[in-house]
């Protein structure tokens, strides 16, 4: 039997992990429903139901799920129309499917560095960026925080650009009142198991433009038209299933809950932190609504260790962190070894710097303040 001593031991060696996903609504109601009913593969109800609930969340007119975040980029690019000889400007610290999904069109990835303090695109660099091959620009809302859209409308107006938003990390996140995703042409989400809310796989794309959802939905579907097995455009099977979407409309029915925990799990950490000079905290920009999707932190000088140490010292201790991007003109891929894809180095410092010293804490749904207080007491243990 467990002796007090033992078991508190055991406590303070629970293992945090970064995320895990909360399925408490009605999500396995839903899923039974889909194999009472025998609707288990991508035609049912859950389907239009889910993207009904998700536009809504989006203030959106239109969403079409999908297979995968990824796919509803590669949807998104499509729709646009962007292909071979077209360029399309991308942060250059972002998740490496932002320049696949460029790459995979047959157009070329165009990098820009990111904000010190958002880690979004910096609007001020994009202008310098564009050629006459320019076609569209991709903001990414960095761990839940939105890119400052204005400045990026702005001059996607002024040289007649589309806006693409990857708002895979942001569900639920505001821009001066408006919900991300739909603000631009065309936005994609993503409903992996660590996102806000999920389908275990699953993506979504929302649009305001009728055309642009229309298209979505045929190319989603391998471009099958009415004349079945007749195809006038190259389409994919991007579809999503019932019982995915019959999670995700559980999961919408607990969204702004989730979202309040993510801002609570936040604020704790803020308040945790407070007098820590040494450690970048999350900023929410003005006129901002973050959903603070993971609570990213960047360590500066004064910390006295590197990100390495620090990460592998909590790890040690039962806390696991995650690194944030290797920026894409780092990657390997994109060194100009490859025929197929593009040289992507350059000069990108703060994309750079946050991939060097940036690192994410444990944000999961289901931390307790014990947790954080631990988390931050064991984080702290590590300064020199
Ligand atoms: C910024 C960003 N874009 C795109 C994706 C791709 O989403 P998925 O994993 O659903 O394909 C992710 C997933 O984590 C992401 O973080």
């Amino acid at each position: 039997m467990a002796t007090p001593a033992n078991s508190v031991e055991r406590k303070q060696q629970r293992q945090i992990p970064v995320c895990t996903p909360l399925l408490d609504g009605r999500e396995r109601a839903y899923v039974d429903d889909c194999i009472d009913t025998n609707w288990v593969s991508s035609m049912g109800d859950y389907i239009p139901r889910f993207e009904g609930a998700f536009a809504k969340i989006c203030q959106a007119p239109y969403a079409v799920a999908c297979s995968s975040g990824t796919a509803a980029i590669h949807l998104a690019l499509e729709t646009l129309d962007i292909g071979p000889g077209d360029e399309v400007i991308i942060p250059s610290f972002t998740l490496i499917v932002s320049a696949n999904m460029v790459c995979l069109t047959g157009a070329t990835p165009v990098l820009v560095d990111v904000d010190p303090d958002t880690w979004c695109i910096d609007p001020a660099l994009i202008e310098a960026r564009i050629t006459p091959r320019t076609k569209a620009i991709m903001g990414v809302h960095m761990y839940g925080h939105p890119c400052d859209m204005e400045p990026i409308l702005a001059v996607a107006r002024r040289h007649k650009l589309f806006v693409v938003e990857d708002a895979a990390q942001a569900h639920g996140a505001k821009y001066r009142g408006q919900a991300v995703g739909a603000i631009g042409d065309v936005g994609a989400f993503s409903f992996y198991a660590n996102k806000i809310i999920t389908t275990g796989e699953g993506g979504m794309l929302v649009t305001r433009h009728q055309a642009i959802a229309e298209r979505a939905a045929l190319l989603r579907n391998q471009a099958f038209e009415e004349e079945r097995f007749l195809h006038h455009h190259v389409g994919f099977n991007y579809r999503m299933t019932n019982i995915q979407a019959a999670l995700g409309v559980a999961q919408c029915e607990r969204l702004e809950e989730k979202i309040r925990r993510k801002r609570q799990i936040a604020a704790i950490y803020d308040e945790l932190l407070v007098d820590e000079d040494d450690l970048q905290r999350p900023a929410a920009a003005a006129g901002c609504e973050p959903v603070y999707w993971m609570y990213g932190l960047v360590l500066r000088d004064g910390f006295g260790r590197s990100k390495r140490e620090v990460r592998e010292t909590l790890a040690d201790r039962g806390i696991e962190t995650r690194s944030f991007f290797i920026p894409m003109h780092r990657q390997p891929v994109f060194q100009g070894q490859h025929r197929r894809w593009p040289d992507l180095r350059g000069n990108f410092p703060v994309s750079e710097f946050l991939g060097e010293k940036g690192f994410y804490l444990p944000s999961g749904l289901d931390l307790t303040r014990d947790d954080q207080e631990r988390i931050v007491e064991q984080l702290l243990l590590c300064k020199r």
